[in-house]
């Protein structure tokens, strides 16, 4: 069942580049230019004409939504929040006609998203599905949705519903900038490069060997940071969620810049740092970001853009991995994260599919 790997999560990191291209399967078709989502067909025209779109959801789902955030925004202009469901329900939260709910669950059974869900039909505001299982709770409780097609997740560690949850999210963000914000030329450049995703996190899955060396060198650090700007920060946050909870290592995500607000005090030769520094609008801030730390005897591990020399000499190691349209990133910058957990468990001893205190979906409040 685990086609040969040691656990699950790594057949499910690596098996990334065909979930996400059975997730895009029929429904990216970037000649036309043209994105197909059969189902949201019937929602559609309240969709394109939300005036806000709220995202709930927990734990990675959550990170997805951030990322989520960030592509409507900037290609449907249309404002969105992200809210943790369970913070959303018990609020009694604010919602108006024009206001759109999203909700993403890989299980489609998590028992705080499902909460959301009903305050948002109780409230009578259309509240549509992210999810990756089929006939789900969440599923069938949502007006519409759109299904991940993943394929099953059982390590408790989510890796390839994250990347087809962002997979979705663009999809959807593309979708809502048709004769909006991207001429037919920009949308087909966008869907190409979309479409071209899984070939580069195969690229990236080569890399292994290289990740597990590097684990080796951390898997006695008792503390990480992980940070990351834009369309990353919600990356950042992902990476630390998986060392903490398949590791039992304390680690945080902040965004880049957040550091000079109070984690900077963190910094010592006994704190490695994880810094996604692609070569993108904030690139340079982040380099700065990075000098402080080594400037403080930080050891840093730095994920940047295939052929960037520049952060060798001040980086312990750096990943290269290959270039993409800025807010496809994600889904590259991520492989290499969901790795170094992976790895480091693994020496840690740690039970990685079924780490302690965890479970797979989490049904109660
Ligand atoms: O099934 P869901 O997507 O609703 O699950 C949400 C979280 O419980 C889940 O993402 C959890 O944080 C994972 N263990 C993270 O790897």
């Amino acid at each position: 069942e685990k086609s040969g790997y040691d656990h699950f999560m790594l057949k499910e990191i690596m098996e990334q580049p065909t979930s996400l291209s059975d997730s895009m399967r029929g429904r990216l078709l970037p000649e036309d230019p043209r994105v197909v989502l059969g189902g949201l067909h019937t929602v559609w025209d309240q969709l394109v004409d939300a005036d806000r779109i709220i995202i709930a959801a927990c734990g990675t789902s959550w990170h997805s939504a951030l990322v989520g955030e960030y592509l409507i925004e900037s290609f449907a202009r249309i404002p969105v929040e992200v809210e943790y469901a369970s913070e959303f329900r018990y609020r009694n939260p604010i919602l108006r006609d024009g206001d759109v709910v999203v909700v993403i669950s890989q299980s489609g059974e998590t028992a705080d998203t499902l909460a959301a869900v009903r305050e948002a039909r109780k409230k009578g505001v259309l509240c549509l599905g992210i999810c990756n299982v089929v006939g789900s709770t969440i599923a069938r409780e949502t007006d519409a949705g759109v299904y991940l097609h993943a394929g099953p997740e059982i390590g408790v560690a989510s890796t390839k519903a994250f990347t087809a949850q962002v997979t979705v999210l663009a999809m959807i963000a593309l979708k809502l900038a048709e004769n909006r914000t991207l001429s037919t030329g920009e949308m087909a450049h966008n869907l190409h490069a979309l479409a071209s995703i899984p070939d580069k996190v195969d690229e990236v899955l080569d890399m292994n060997d290289e990740i597990r060396e590097m684990a080796s060198v951390y898997r006695y650090a008792s503390n990480f940071l992980y940070l990351g700007r834009g369309y990353n920060f919600p990356v950042a946050l992902e990476g630390a969620l998986k060392l903490k909870e398949i590791s039992y290592i304390h680690a945080e995500g902040y965004p880049a810049a957040e550091m000079k607000h109070g984690p900077i005090a963190l910094i010592d030769r006994f704190m490695p740092v994880v810094f996604i520094a692609m070569k993108d609008s904030t690139y340079d801030k982040v380099v700065s970001n990075i000098e402080e730390v080594v400037a403080r005897d930080g050891s840093v591990i730095a994920i940047t853009d295939e052929g960037n020399g520049e952060l060798d000499k001040l980086c312990e190691y750096v990943l290269r991995i290959p270039k993409t349209e800025e807010f496809l990133s994600p889904l590259l910058t991520v492989v290499p994260l969901q790795l170094l957990s992976y790895h480091i468990a693994v020496m840690r001893g740690c039970h990685v599919d079924q780490p302690r205190n965890l479970a797979k979906s989490v049904t109660v409040e």
